[in-house]
Protein backbone atom coordinates (compact mmCIF):
# COMPACT_ATOMS: atom_id res chain seq x y z
CA UNK A 1 0.00 0.00 0.00
CA UNK A 2 1.51 3.55 -0.78
CA UNK A 3 1.17 6.33 1.57
CA UNK A 4 -1.25 7.90 -0.48
CA UNK A 5 -4.22 5.16 -0.02
CA UNK A 6 -3.69 5.64 3.88
CA UNK A 7 -5.82 8.36 5.37
CA UNK A 8 -3.63 7.91 8.62
CA UNK A 9 0.04 6.59 9.28
CA UNK A 10 1.20 6.97 12.70
CA UNK A 11 4.80 5.50 13.81
CA UNK A 12 5.69 5.68 17.19
CA UNK A 13 3.48 7.66 18.05
CA UNK A 14 3.76 9.40 21.56
CA UNK A 15 1.56 10.88 24.43
CA UNK A 16 2.96 11.97 27.60
CA UNK A 17 1.14 13.15 30.95
CA UNK A 18 3.87 13.86 33.82
CA UNK A 19 5.17 9.90 34.63
CA UNK A 20 1.96 8.40 32.20
CA UNK A 21 2.62 7.38 29.22
CA UNK A 22 -1.16 7.69 28.05
CA UNK A 23 0.33 7.02 24.35
CA UNK A 24 2.94 4.59 24.32
CA UNK A 25 4.52 3.92 20.78
CA UNK A 26 1.67 3.70 18.49
CA UNK A 27 2.04 2.27 14.82
CA UNK A 28 -1.14 2.45 12.68
CA UNK A 29 -1.74 2.46 9.05
CA UNK A 30 -5.93 3.38 8.17
CA UNK A 31 -6.40 2.52 4.88
CA UNK A 32 -8.74 5.09 2.89
CA UNK A 33 -12.72 5.04 2.74
CA UNK A 34 -13.10 2.86 5.37
CA UNK A 35 -14.25 2.58 9.67
CA UNK A 36 -11.15 1.85 11.62
CA UNK A 37 -12.00 0.68 14.63
CA UNK A 38 -9.51 1.79 17.69
CA UNK A 39 -11.07 -0.36 20.51
CA UNK A 40 -10.01 -0.51 24.21
CA UNK A 41 -11.45 0.33 27.90
CA UNK A 42 -11.32 2.93 29.62
CA UNK A 43 -8.06 5.08 29.97
CA UNK A 44 -6.39 2.98 27.21
CA UNK A 45 -5.48 6.13 25.29
CA UNK A 46 -8.30 6.01 22.59
CA UNK A 47 -9.05 10.06 23.09
CA UNK A 48 -5.39 11.41 23.60
CA UNK A 49 -3.82 9.64 20.05
CA UNK A 50 -7.45 10.65 18.23
CA UNK A 51 -6.52 14.48 19.39
CA UNK A 52 -3.08 14.14 18.41
CA UNK A 53 -4.32 13.09 14.94
CA UNK A 54 -6.71 15.94 15.00
CA UNK A 55 -3.79 18.66 15.56
CA UNK A 56 -5.84 19.36 19.03
CA UNK A 57 -2.61 18.05 20.78
CA UNK A 58 0.63 17.67 20.53
CA UNK A 59 3.02 14.59 20.02
CA UNK A 60 5.83 13.86 22.92
CA UNK A 61 7.38 11.52 19.87
CA UNK A 62 7.41 9.72 17.08
CA UNK A 63 5.19 10.96 14.08
CA UNK A 64 1.77 10.70 12.34
CA UNK A 65 0.53 11.60 9.08
CA UNK A 66 -3.26 12.32 7.94
CA UNK A 67 -3.54 12.00 3.70
CA UNK A 68 0.65 12.39 4.11
CA UNK A 69 0.46 15.54 5.99
CA UNK A 70 2.18 15.95 9.52
CA UNK A 71 -0.11 16.70 11.88
CA UNK A 72 2.70 19.10 13.67
CA UNK A 73 4.41 20.28 10.50
CA UNK A 74 1.47 20.54 8.14
CA UNK A 75 -1.49 20.82 10.78
CA UNK A 76 -3.21 23.60 8.89
CA UNK A 77 -3.21 21.07 5.76
CA UNK A 78 -4.39 18.00 7.91
CA UNK A 79 -7.38 20.32 9.68
CA UNK A 80 -8.45 21.07 6.17
CA UNK A 81 -9.51 17.64 5.40
CA UNK A 82 -10.75 16.24 8.77
CA UNK A 83 -13.71 16.76 11.16
CA UNK A 84 -13.91 15.74 15.15
CA UNK A 85 -16.94 14.34 16.77
CA UNK A 86 -15.45 14.46 20.25
CA UNK A 87 -16.31 12.06 23.67
CA UNK A 88 -17.51 15.27 24.89
CA UNK A 89 -19.63 17.54 22.17
CA UNK A 90 -18.82 21.01 20.98
CA UNK A 91 -22.17 22.16 20.12
CA UNK A 92 -23.67 24.92 21.79
CA UNK A 93 -26.55 24.02 24.60
CA UNK A 94 -28.17 26.85 24.59
CA UNK A 95 -28.77 27.31 20.96
CA UNK A 96 -31.54 25.71 19.12
CA UNK A 97 -29.90 22.86 16.80
CA UNK A 98 -30.94 24.57 13.71
CA UNK A 99 -29.56 27.45 15.38
CA UNK A 100 -26.42 25.42 15.91
CA UNK A 101 -26.05 24.37 12.35
CA UNK A 102 -26.73 27.33 10.14
CA UNK A 103 -23.92 28.84 12.68
CA UNK A 104 -21.27 26.26 12.10
CA UNK A 105 -22.15 25.92 8.45
CA UNK A 106 -22.07 30.28 8.21
CA UNK A 107 -18.57 29.64 9.84
CA UNK A 108 -17.73 27.03 7.47
CA UNK A 109 -18.22 30.27 4.88
CA UNK A 110 -21.88 28.43 3.08
CA UNK A 111 -23.75 31.37 2.27
CA UNK A 112 -27.42 32.06 4.11
CA UNK A 113 -29.53 30.19 2.00
CA UNK A 114 -27.36 27.39 1.38
CA UNK A 115 -26.53 26.87 5.25
CA UNK A 116 -29.82 26.61 6.28
CA UNK A 117 -30.47 23.96 3.24
CA UNK A 118 -27.52 22.06 4.86
CA UNK A 119 -29.24 22.18 7.95
CA UNK A 120 -32.67 21.31 7.30
CA UNK A 121 -31.29 18.28 5.02
CA UNK A 122 -29.08 16.64 7.82
CA UNK A 123 -31.80 17.63 10.89
CA UNK A 124 -34.19 15.38 8.52
CA UNK A 125 -31.61 12.99 7.44
CA UNK A 126 -30.98 12.82 11.45
CA UNK A 127 -34.38 12.75 12.74
CA UNK A 128 -33.90 15.83 13.99
CA UNK A 129 -36.61 17.73 12.44
CA UNK A 130 -39.15 18.26 15.17
CA UNK A 131 -36.41 19.16 17.67
CA UNK A 132 -34.65 21.58 15.10
CA UNK A 133 -36.27 24.29 17.23
CA UNK A 134 -35.16 23.48 20.37
CA UNK A 135 -32.44 24.19 22.78
CA UNK A 136 -29.94 21.70 22.32
CA UNK A 137 -29.60 21.21 26.20
CA UNK A 138 -33.48 20.19 25.91
CA UNK A 139 -32.07 17.05 24.24
CA UNK A 140 -32.11 13.42 25.27
CA UNK A 141 -28.37 11.95 25.05
CA UNK A 142 -29.19 10.23 21.81
CA UNK A 143 -30.37 13.33 20.12
CA UNK A 144 -27.72 15.12 21.46
CA UNK A 145 -25.28 12.72 19.74
CA UNK A 146 -26.76 12.86 16.64
CA UNK A 147 -26.74 16.45 16.46
CA UNK A 148 -23.11 16.29 17.20
CA UNK A 149 -22.38 14.36 14.60
CA UNK A 150 -24.46 16.21 12.21
CA UNK A 151 -22.81 18.94 13.24
CA UNK A 152 -19.26 17.33 11.82
CA UNK A 153 -20.30 16.58 8.97
CA UNK A 154 -22.18 19.57 7.33
CA UNK A 155 -18.94 19.90 5.21
CA UNK A 156 -18.50 16.40 4.12
CA UNK A 157 -14.87 15.66 5.74
CA UNK A 158 -12.61 13.08 3.88
CA UNK A 159 -11.68 12.12 7.32
CA UNK A 160 -14.34 12.02 10.28
CA UNK A 161 -13.11 11.35 13.94
CA UNK A 162 -15.89 9.94 15.88
CA UNK A 163 -14.76 9.45 19.90
CA UNK A 164 -17.20 6.68 21.24
CA UNK A 165 -20.29 8.24 19.04
CA UNK A 166 -22.49 6.08 20.87
CA UNK A 167 -21.43 5.30 25.04
CA UNK A 168 -24.63 6.05 27.17
CA UNK A 169 -27.18 5.51 24.12
CA UNK A 170 -29.99 2.81 24.53
CA UNK A 171 -29.89 0.50 21.64
CA UNK A 172 -32.29 1.96 18.99
CA UNK A 173 -30.35 5.64 19.17
CA UNK A 174 -27.03 3.20 18.51
CA UNK A 175 -28.48 2.04 15.59
CA UNK A 176 -29.30 5.16 14.67
CA UNK A 177 -25.65 6.78 14.96
CA UNK A 178 -24.68 3.18 13.28
CA UNK A 179 -26.43 3.92 10.00
CA UNK A 180 -25.32 7.42 10.05
CA UNK A 181 -21.78 6.23 9.76
CA UNK A 182 -22.18 3.50 7.23
CA UNK A 183 -23.73 6.60 5.53
CA UNK A 184 -20.46 9.08 5.80
CA UNK A 185 -18.91 5.79 4.56
CA UNK A 186 -20.52 5.42 1.59
CA UNK A 187 -20.09 9.00 0.42
CA UNK A 188 -16.07 8.23 0.67
CA UNK A 189 -14.86 9.63 4.58
CA UNK A 190 -13.09 7.73 5.75
CA UNK A 191 -13.65 6.99 9.74
CA UNK A 192 -11.66 6.46 12.86
CA UNK A 193 -14.05 5.04 15.71
CA UNK A 194 -13.35 4.82 19.27
CA UNK A 195 -15.52 2.70 21.04
CA UNK A 196 -14.86 0.25 23.81
CA UNK A 197 -17.88 -1.85 22.60
CA UNK A 198 -16.56 -4.73 20.98
CA UNK A 199 -19.73 -5.37 19.14
CA UNK A 200 -19.68 -1.93 17.81
CA UNK A 201 -16.57 -2.28 16.05
CA UNK A 202 -17.94 -5.44 14.66
CA UNK A 203 -20.64 -4.17 13.02
CA UNK A 204 -18.99 -1.10 11.64
CA UNK A 205 -14.76 -1.09 11.39
CA UNK A 206 -13.02 -3.65 8.78
CA UNK A 207 -9.76 -3.13 10.72
CA UNK A 208 -9.74 -2.76 14.38
CA UNK A 209 -6.85 -2.05 16.65
CA UNK A 210 -7.16 -2.78 20.01
CA UNK A 211 -5.47 -0.72 22.30
CA UNK A 212 -4.32 -0.89 26.48
CA UNK A 213 -2.60 1.16 28.63
CA UNK A 214 -1.30 3.04 25.64
CA UNK A 215 -0.32 -0.14 23.26
CA UNK A 216 -1.50 -1.60 20.37
CA UNK A 217 -1.87 -5.09 21.23
CA UNK A 218 -3.91 -6.80 18.20
CA UNK A 219 -4.26 -5.10 14.80
CA UNK A 220 -6.13 -6.69 11.91
CA UNK A 221 -9.39 -7.45 10.00
CA UNK A 222 -12.38 -8.24 12.24
CA UNK A 223 -11.53 -11.97 10.83
CA UNK A 224 -7.60 -11.87 11.34
CA UNK A 225 -8.07 -10.81 14.65
CA UNK A 226 -10.75 -13.43 15.71
CA UNK A 227 -8.76 -16.38 13.64
CA UNK A 228 -5.14 -15.37 15.69
CA UNK A 229 -7.13 -15.89 18.75
CA UNK A 230 -8.26 -19.20 17.36
CA UNK A 231 -10.92 -19.15 19.67
CA UNK A 232 -15.10 -20.19 18.53
CA UNK A 233 -18.11 -21.68 20.09
CA UNK A 234 -18.89 -25.08 19.19
CA UNK A 235 -22.85 -26.07 18.79
CA UNK A 236 -23.95 -29.37 18.50
CA UNK A 237 -27.30 -31.15 18.36
CA UNK A 238 -27.41 -35.13 18.80
CA UNK A 239 -29.91 -37.33 17.35
CA UNK A 240 -30.13 -39.20 20.61
CA UNK A 241 -30.81 -37.31 23.98
CA UNK A 242 -29.74 -40.38 26.11
CA UNK A 243 -26.43 -40.18 24.54
CA UNK A 244 -25.74 -36.58 25.86
CA UNK A 245 -23.71 -37.22 29.05
CA UNK A 246 -21.34 -39.39 27.33
CA UNK A 247 -21.24 -36.82 24.38
CA UNK A 248 -20.39 -34.33 27.20
CA UNK A 249 -17.86 -36.19 28.61
CA UNK A 250 -16.56 -36.72 25.18
CA UNK A 251 -16.52 -33.21 24.67
CA UNK A 252 -14.84 -31.94 27.16
CA UNK A 253 -12.18 -33.82 27.37
CA UNK A 254 -11.20 -33.42 23.30
CA UNK A 255 -12.45 -29.81 23.05
CA UNK A 256 -10.73 -29.02 26.02
CA UNK A 257 -13.76 -26.77 26.95
CA UNK A 258 -16.64 -26.68 29.74
CA UNK A 259 -18.99 -27.79 28.09
CA UNK A 260 -22.48 -26.10 28.62
CA UNK A 261 -26.13 -28.42 28.01
CA UNK A 262 -28.96 -26.14 26.69
CA UNK A 263 -32.38 -26.57 27.96
CA UNK A 264 -33.20 -28.47 24.14
CA UNK A 265 -32.12 -31.76 25.39
CA UNK A 266 -30.29 -33.01 23.09
CA UNK A 267 -27.78 -29.86 22.28
CA UNK A 268 -24.54 -28.84 23.59
CA UNK A 269 -22.78 -25.92 23.70
CA UNK A 270 -19.01 -25.33 24.28
CA UNK A 271 -16.57 -22.19 24.21
CA UNK A 272 -13.43 -23.27 22.71
CA UNK A 273 -10.56 -21.02 23.48
CA UNK A 274 -6.64 -21.03 22.11
CA UNK A 275 -5.59 -20.99 26.29
CA UNK A 276 -3.15 -24.22 26.82
CA UNK A 277 -3.23 -25.51 23.79
CA UNK A 278 -1.32 -25.48 20.44
CA UNK A 279 -4.12 -26.38 18.04
CA UNK A 280 -6.94 -24.09 16.88
CA UNK A 281 -11.09 -24.12 17.41
CA UNK A 282 -11.34 -25.62 14.25
CA UNK A 283 -9.12 -28.76 14.75
CA UNK A 284 -10.57 -29.33 18.05
CA UNK A 285 -14.12 -29.22 16.91
CA UNK A 286 -12.86 -31.87 13.76
CA UNK A 287 -11.11 -34.13 16.07
CA UNK A 288 -14.08 -34.10 18.76
CA UNK A 289 -16.61 -34.74 15.92
CA UNK A 290 -14.15 -37.57 14.90
CA UNK A 291 -14.29 -38.81 18.56
CA UNK A 292 -18.14 -38.83 18.91
CA UNK A 293 -18.73 -41.14 15.74
CA UNK A 294 -16.16 -43.17 16.58
CA UNK A 295 -18.10 -43.93 20.07
CA UNK A 296 -21.21 -44.35 17.62
CA UNK A 297 -23.09 -40.89 18.92
CA UNK A 298 -24.84 -39.56 16.17
CA UNK A 299 -24.38 -35.66 15.57
CA UNK A 300 -27.48 -34.56 13.69
CA UNK A 301 -25.76 -30.78 13.46
CA UNK A 302 -23.09 -28.91 14.06
CA UNK A 303 -21.22 -25.62 14.00
CA UNK A 304 -18.41 -23.68 14.47
CA UNK A 305 -18.90 -20.27 15.14
CA UNK A 306 -16.73 -17.19 14.99
CA UNK A 307 -15.83 -16.06 18.35
CA UNK A 308 -16.78 -13.07 19.62
CA UNK A 309 -14.93 -9.67 20.05
CA UNK A 310 -15.30 -9.96 23.53
CA UNK A 311 -13.51 -13.22 23.78
CA UNK A 312 -10.68 -11.88 21.24
CA UNK A 313 -10.55 -9.23 24.09
CA UNK A 314 -10.34 -11.59 26.84
CA UNK A 315 -7.48 -13.70 25.22
CA UNK A 316 -5.16 -10.74 24.33
CA UNK A 317 -5.67 -9.17 27.91
CA UNK A 318 -5.77 -12.37 29.91
CA UNK A 319 -8.59 -10.45 31.35
CA UNK A 320 -12.28 -9.67 30.63
CA UNK A 321 -13.40 -6.03 29.47
CA UNK A 322 -15.05 -5.28 32.84
CA UNK A 323 -11.73 -6.33 34.73
CA UNK A 324 -9.65 -4.56 32.06
CA UNK A 325 -11.94 -1.10 33.26
CA UNK A 326 -11.26 -1.91 36.99
CA UNK A 327 -7.37 -1.91 36.16
CA UNK A 328 -7.09 1.52 34.13
CA UNK A 329 -9.42 3.42 36.04
CA UNK A 330 -7.33 3.52 38.79
CA UNK A 331 -4.68 5.43 37.00
CA UNK A 332 -7.40 7.99 35.94
CA UNK A 333 -7.34 10.12 39.24
CA UNK A 334 -4.46 12.40 37.50
CA UNK A 335 -6.88 12.98 34.86
CA UNK A 336 -9.61 15.38 36.69
CA UNK A 337 -6.16 16.68 38.55
CA UNK A 338 -4.81 17.74 35.05
CA UNK A 339 -7.77 19.30 33.73
N1 LIG B 1 -4.93 16.16 30.01
C1 LIG B 1 -4.53 15.09 30.70
N2 LIG B 1 -3.73 15.20 31.77
C2 LIG B 1 -3.30 14.13 32.45
N3 LIG B 1 -3.64 12.87 32.16
C3 LIG B 1 -4.45 12.68 31.11
C4 LIG B 1 -4.95 13.77 30.34
N4 LIG B 1 -5.74 13.28 29.34
C5 LIG B 1 -5.74 11.94 29.52
N5 LIG B 1 -4.97 11.57 30.57
C6 LIG B 1 -4.72 10.20 31.03
O1 LIG B 1 -4.25 9.45 29.92
C7 LIG B 1 -4.81 8.13 29.92
C8 LIG B 1 -5.53 7.91 28.61
O2 LIG B 1 -6.68 8.73 28.57
P1 LIG B 1 -7.67 8.79 27.34
O3 LIG B 1 -8.66 9.83 27.63
O4 LIG B 1 -6.89 8.88 26.10
O5 LIG B 1 -8.33 7.34 27.44
P2 LIG B 1 -9.54 6.74 26.60
O6 LIG B 1 -9.05 5.48 25.99
O7 LIG B 1 -10.10 7.77 25.71
O8 LIG B 1 -10.58 6.38 27.75
P3 LIG B 1 -12.19 6.48 27.79
O9 LIG B 1 -12.71 5.22 27.19
O10 LIG B 1 -12.49 6.55 29.25
O11 LIG B 1 -12.59 7.73 27.07
C9 LIG B 1 -5.69 8.06 31.16
O12 LIG B 1 -4.97 7.43 32.18
C10 LIG B 1 -5.98 9.50 31.48
O13 LIG B 1 -6.16 9.68 32.87
MG1 LIG C 1 -11.90 8.70 25.54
Amino acid sequence: MTTTDLAIETRGLVKVFGAHRAVDGIDLAVPAGTVYGVLGPNGAGKTTAVKMLATLLRPDGGEARVFGKDVVRDADAVRARISLTGQYASVDEDLTGIENLVLLARLLGHAKAAARARADRLLEAFGLTEAAGRQVKKYSGGMRRRIDIAASILNTPDLLFLDEPTTGLDPRSRNQVWDIVRAVVAQGTTVMLTTQYLDEADQLASRIAVIDHGKVIAEGTKGELKASVGAGSVHLRLRDAERRPEAELLLTRALDAVVQLDADPVALTATVTAHGSEQGAAERAARALAELARAGITVDNFSLGQPTLDEVFLALTDKPLDTAKKTTETTETTEGAAA
